[in-house]
């Protein structure tokens, strides 16, 4: 099957994933957050301040959560899964749950979780996401449910560091893709609705066309302050500055 649009390393589908999906090469990785049947797609949940939300319009892509099917679809395309919005849907017991702490003041969750099928721990990532206090000043844009990208790089960074091939078939504004960017990975992305693949080819281009020297810093630790992609790349400036 052939991508809607190819930009850089990035094939990105127009189109329903369960019928994307089986034309896939099996990938690495698979990141992503699917509808998790909150209604967030009308931009309304978890507030009582009405003043204060966005109208995004009519949508009803998540009125409900994704049915056994696609979730065991989706992840078996890759070789692991990350999965956002994992307590809403029917996923096998895990050691490695990540929490994103949202650093949230208001009504709204103060964490969201993703669960994985990695070999490790519990994982936290503090990255704030609180109305219009965003970390590293993060623009949001036309989707609802827009994931930072400091937290899709956090995720990225957690996977085998053999991961090079990445598909978010819930692509939504292309936020993984922006992160598979930024981190060198190839990426597929797959949205159903034409306002969202739009935004993703945009955001994608302009990352594609954006100088790659100086990564995004999206974190706290020492690593991340210094906005380095990967363990590998760390140790690579590291040795470099040793001799
Ligand atoms: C939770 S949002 C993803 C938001 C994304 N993480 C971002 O940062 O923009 C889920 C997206 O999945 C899309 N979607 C829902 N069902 C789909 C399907 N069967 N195939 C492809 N896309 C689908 C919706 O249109 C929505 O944009």
């Amino acid at each position: 099957m052939k991508p809607t649009e190819i930009i850089g390393n990035c094939s990105l589908y127009l189109g329903d994933c369960r019928e994307v999906l089986p034309h896939l090469p099996k990938v690495d990785l698979v990141l992503t957050d699917p509808p998790y049947g909150i209604g967030a797609s009308k931009g309304t949940w978890g507030s009582s301040n009405k003043g204060t939300v966005k109208d995004y319009g009519k949508d009803d892509w998540d009125n409900a959560p994704i049915d056994d099917e696609l979730l065991g679809l989706t992840i078996a395309a890759g070789t692991n899964a990350i999965i956002f919005g994992g307590n809403y849907f029917n996923v096998p017991p895990s050691p490695c749950w990540l929490v994103w702490d949202k650093e949230n003041t208001g009504d709204f969750a103060d964490a969201e979780l993703a669960w994985t099928n990695l070999q490790k721990a519990v994982r936290l990532k503090r990255y704030m996401w609180n109305g219009m206090l965003r970390a590293n000043n993060e623009q949001r844009g036309d989707h609802p449910t827009q994931k930072p990208i400091g937290v899709m790089q956090w995720a990225l960074d957690l996977a085998p560091k053999t991961t090079l091939t990445v598909a978010d078939p819930f692509a939504g504004s292309g936020t993984t893709g922006v992160a598979c960017v930024r981190m060198g990975k190839t990426f597929y992305g797959i949205e159903r609705e034409p306002k969202y693949f739009d935004i993703m080819c945009e955001r994608i281009m302009r990352e594609v066309d954006r100088p790659q020297l100086f990564p995004f810093s999206y974190g706290t630790t020492d690593k991340d302050k210094q906005g380095f992609q990967s363990d590998s790349q760390l140790q690579l400036i590291q040795t470099s500055e040793k001799v």
